[in-house]
């Protein structure tokens, strides 16, 4: 195996009192989509930008492409692209102007239209950046982040603010970068964007990861079944669904309930015999198989966007 295009050994970073980054280790493999997922203040960021080497860690190794990113100068800059969380372009510029400009800082430099049209942002070519809508915006930090043709891409939760059709050719996107062989991490807040896109995700949660694996093994390691989903207003608890036929564990947000079975016709018939005692109707009710969403509940107690 070659060696990973990022090695990091119990990194950590405070602010003050608070530990955004409380030892954190992991290793990403050349031409893997390594996904971050975790909810606000995880210390997705933190960790994303001390590897980009726009802060500087307290402590642990570092090792980005062969190079300590703190420290590192021209090469890494040549080989790695950034996209950040928040941008502050020139707002007076015009889309195309920004993508020239920014390309002119390398040697090697992707086609300005070429980025233009892989981000769909053709009718927005010469629209100054102050006259962009948020997801053009961002469509646009994912083009500058590749601007340079890097080996390894770091992109700072992408797909906010996107609308569902400009999220899913973002998902093309970057499933095009990986197809040339690019190294993407990526952080993210969608359960959905870390399953369809990753090949291992890292669950964040208080600067620590909790788990780390292909969303896949994430989900089998943690439930072997399927799980019943429904609305019920009316008086079903977390504990009276806990305890129907066959079910390993349930979760309810409000009225939305959750309940995991290893056996889903014994769980679905002692749970309609529920509803009916309890005078209880259930709407909405579908089968459905365990998610990234259920693993981060199982493992922290909340949901991803609490
Ligand atoms: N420059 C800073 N100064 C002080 N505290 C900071 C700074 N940057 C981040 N923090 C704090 O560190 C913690 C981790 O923040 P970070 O931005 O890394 O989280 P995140 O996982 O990226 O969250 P989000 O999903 O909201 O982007 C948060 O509690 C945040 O308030
Ligand atoms: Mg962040």
């Amino acid at each position: 195996m070659s060696t990973p295009v990022i090695q990091v050994r119990d990194l950590r970073k405070a602010y003050g009192d608070l530990q955004a980054v409380a030892g954190v280790s992991f290793e990403v493999a050349e031409g893997e989509v390594f996904g971050m997922l975790g909810p606000n203040g995880a210390g997705k960021t933190t960790t994303v930008e001390i590897l980009e080497g726009l802060r500087i860690r307290d402590s642990g190794e570092v090792s980005v492409l062969g190079m300590n990113p703190a420290t590192s100068g021209r090469d890494f800059k040549r080989l790695v692209g950034v996209q950040l969380q928040q941008v502050a372009l020139y707002p007076r510029l015009r889309v195309h102007e920004v993508i020239s400009l920014f390309g002119s800082f390398y040697e090697q430099q992707a086609e300005t239209e070429e980025l233009i049209a892989l981000m769909g942002l053709e009718d927005r070519r010469n629209a100054r950046i102050a006259e962009l809508s948020g997801g053009q915006a961002q469509r646009l930090s994912v083009a500058l982040a590749v601007v340079n043709m890097p080996r390894l891409v770091f992109l700072d939760e992408p797909s906010t603010g996107m609308d569902p059709q400009a999220r899913r050719n973002l998902w093309d996107i970057i499933e095009g970068f990986k197809a040339r062989g690019m190294t993407v991490v990526l952080t993210t807040h969608y359960m959905e964007e870390a399953e369809r896109l990753c090949d291992r995700v890292a669950v964040m949660d208080h600067g620590r990861i909790i788990a780390l694996d292909s969303p896949s093994a994430l989900v089998r390691e943690n439930f072997a079944e399927d799980a019943i989903e429904f609305v019920s207003n009316d008086g079903l608890s977390e504990h009276d669904l806990g305890e129907l036929a066959a079910v390993t564990s349930a979760a309810s947000q409000g009225s939305a309930h959750s309940i995991f079975s290893s056996d889903i016709p014994r769980t679905m018939g002692s749970l309609l015999d529920l509803a009916q005692e309890r005078g209880a109707p259930l709407e909405g009710m579908r089968v459905r198989h365990a998610t990234l969403e259920d693993v981060f509940l199982k493992l922290t107690g909340r949901t991803l966007r609490d």
